[in-house]
């Protein structure tokens, strides 16, 4: 059974801005999956359909296999949403805020489940405070309990850990994974790449409203990902468009001021020395030279464009 199912998914907003173009995924239930794309590329518009604040303009989706659309009241029992906007009644406290939400979703009290909420979500001392004295961080970690607070089967969160820090960000992850482990499937958006890559087993890209890829993270690190021989030089380099035209077959890029081409997966001898012997024919020998596996950021920039683009305002490259 998957969690989610959605088919040709598009949405065009009444300014005509297009956010999704034919969008299709699938969520395997039970999976940690990362919904990543740069700034504008249409996961808040996905996910704020999947909540019902926003209209598709066509596609289908299916929770558990009852469609979303049809029965809205069955599926929104099952799935917690954590929107990336915060908006709260700014004089209800936090341990009101989940009682009532409890009462939404017509489950009956739980006043333990809330409490360990409040703890795990480090907001106890924080709980009888009404919302507007509480700072941003602490507002987002109680909207991720709200989406909590009914036990849904999916959660769904947009950018939950944007403004927490750093260790907070490590124990709501924690969190979120022992949720996982115990059945549930959580679904998310975030621009921390590295910790995506640590924590979710599945992932799809998005740019520009367009799915670019959907699959597990293994089968993306081990099948797209490749490694780099980087090589550093005296002076930094600037890569002329006929420096370009001959390092083609390695896609050449400077990257933090070293000279980066790119290998073929395997990063075997042959394709090393390669690739050391184009670029020192061009520019001599390099004072420094390392191997580097790509992760998944590099992965995320080069399958999106956005590292051509930043290398195009930077002039690095044509
Ligand atoms: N209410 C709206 N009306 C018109 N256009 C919108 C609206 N909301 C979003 N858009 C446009 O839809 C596109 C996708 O925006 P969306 O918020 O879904 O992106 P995102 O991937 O969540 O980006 P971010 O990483 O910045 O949160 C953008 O071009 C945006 O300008
Ligand atoms: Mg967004």
């Amino acid at each position: 059974m998957n969690a989610l199912e959605i088919k040709q998914l598009s949405k065009v907003y009444n300014n005509g801005n297009v956010a999704l173009k034919d969008v299709s995924l699938t969520v395997p239930e039970g999976s940690f999956f990362a919904l990543l794309g740069p700034n504008g590329a249409g996961k808040s518009t996905l996910i704020n359909i999947l909540a019902d604040t926003v209209h598709a303009s066509s596609g289908s989706i299916s929770l558990l296999g009852h469609d979303l659309l049809l029965e809205r009241a069955w599926c929104k029992r099952r799935m917690g949403v954590v929107p990336q906007e915060i908006a709260f009644d700014p004089f209800f406290s936090p341990r009101e805020v989940l009682k009532f939400s409890r009462g939404m979703y017509g489950k009956k009290a739980d006043d333990a489940w809330v409490d360990e909420l409040l703890e795990r979500l480090e907001l106890t001392q924080h709980a009888h405070k009404i919302t507007r004295q509480l700072s941003g961080g602490m507002r987002r970690r109680l909207l991720v309990a709200q989406a909590l607070v009914h036990r849904p089967k999916l959660v769904i969160l947009d950018e939950p850990t944007a403004g927490v820090d750093v260790e907070l960000r490590k124990r709501l992850w924690d969190f979120m994974r022992e949720l996982n482990a115990a059945g549930t499937t959580i679904l998310l958006t975030t621009h921390y790449l590295e910790e995506a890559e640590e924590l979710c087993d599945q992932v799809a890209i998005i740019d520009q409203g367009k799915l670019i890829t959907s699959r597990p993270m293994q089968a993306l690190m081990g099948e797209v990902a490749s490694s780099s021989l980087c090589l550093r030089y005296a002076e930094p380099l600037q890569l002329s468009e006929d420096d370009h035209m001959t390092l083609a077959a390695f896609s050449p890029r400077v990257y933090d001021g070293q000279l980066c081409l790119t290998l073929n997966k395997q990063g075997n001898a042959s394709d090393f020395d390669a690739a050391y012997q184009a670029a020192s024919q061009r520019f001599g020998a390099p004072v420094d030279a390392s191997v580097r596996q790509e992760d998944l950021e590099d992965v995320f920039l080069r399958l999106t464009g956005t590292e051509k683009k930043n290398a195009e305002k930077k002039g690095v490259t044509k």
